[in-house]
């Protein structure tokens, strides 16, 4: 029987820390109640859900200063600033690798996406770290729900913040996806460069996930150069996103990128 005292000491603990102190409460808790089945200590406890964080947060991809980044849209939207608006928008996205390495296709991105999968006016981000910043480059009408969930509490209050001020539902979601689903209904579900980590760190739960979104069409991508060594990761991300939808009979349109791999897959009538 595990002791509710020491899972409220382990998530404590790594809530004060400064690199984790953001993460949601919910994901730090999954992972601490797994820790101390494995470890009697809550100090162990502590430093094992700490390496599994490492792995699932990737704090080493970067972060904006939230705090000056929002005072900064903040003003650019009170003046109206439609060019520092844009940059602002550039800078955060700048600042986490993910989003940096798209940043010279990005508008040629989403355009090649949107004529495969149609014009979403209901999308969802998954695992979207600061990827919604890139609605400016997305070609979108409005009015649309843009819903995207992450689990880090910083990112995603700053994402609402810009939703606000853009003028779109503050739909950015607190939410462990590996352990509540998205329910919400969409035309489009973007899960971007985020499967290859997802797998490693809630082992199997890539398929279900794809099963259960409740949209028109998914859009999976891959980055094809490894972070570290440059290793070109194409072929390898192809066989496993084959592999992903083995037995589903979804058509699959495959773009590739400099840098980056995307599967638009139509899994048909939302509903
Ligand atoms: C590689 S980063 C951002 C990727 C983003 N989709 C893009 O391509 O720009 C991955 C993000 O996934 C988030 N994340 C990791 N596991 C998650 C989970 N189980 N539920 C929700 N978000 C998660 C992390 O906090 C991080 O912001």
């Amino acid at each position: 029987m595990m002791d509710e005292t020491d899972v409220t000491a382990v998530v404590t603990a790594v809530k004060q820390s400064l690199k984790y102190g953001q993460t949601s409460e919910e994901t730090i808790r999954a992972l601490a109640e797994t820790a101390l089945r494995q470890h009697k200590k809550p100090k162990a406890a502590v430093k094992a859900v700490r390496k599994q964080l490492h792995s699932i947060m990737a704090p080493y991809l970067g972060d904006p200063d939230y705090a000056t980044a929002a005072a900064r849209l903040e003003a650019a939207f009170a003046a109206g600033d439609q060019a520092a608006i844009e940059a602002i928008c550039r800078d955060s996205l700048h600042s986490h690798l993910s989003t940096q390495e798209r940043l010279p296709i990005m508008a040629d991105f989403y355009a090649q996406i949107f004529a495969v999968t149609g014009k979403p006016r209901s999308m969802l981000d998954i695992a979207c770290g600061l990827n919604p910043l890139a609605f400016p480059w997305m070609g979108l009408e409005t009015p649309l729900d843009f819903y995207a969930y992450d689990i880090h509490e910083a990112r995603i209050a700053f994402l609402n913040h810009y939703f606000r001020l853009q003028g779109l539902p503050p739909l950015a979601k607190l939410q462990d996806v590996a352990h509540q689903l998205p329910t919400e209904q969409a035309d489009v579900a973007l899960f971007l460069k985020e499967m290859p980590r997802f797998e490693r760190n809630y082992k199997g739960r890539g398929r279900p996930l794809l099963d259960a979104l409740n949209v028109n069409w998914l859009v999976v991508s891959f980055p094809t150069v490894s972070t570290h060594g440059g290793r070109n990761l194409t072929n390898r991300y192809r066989d496993f996103m084959f592999q992903l939808i083995e037995g589903r009979d979804w058509p699959m349109t495959e773009l590739l990128f400099d840098g980056e791999l995307v599967f638009c897959i139509e899994k048909g009538a939302k509903g």
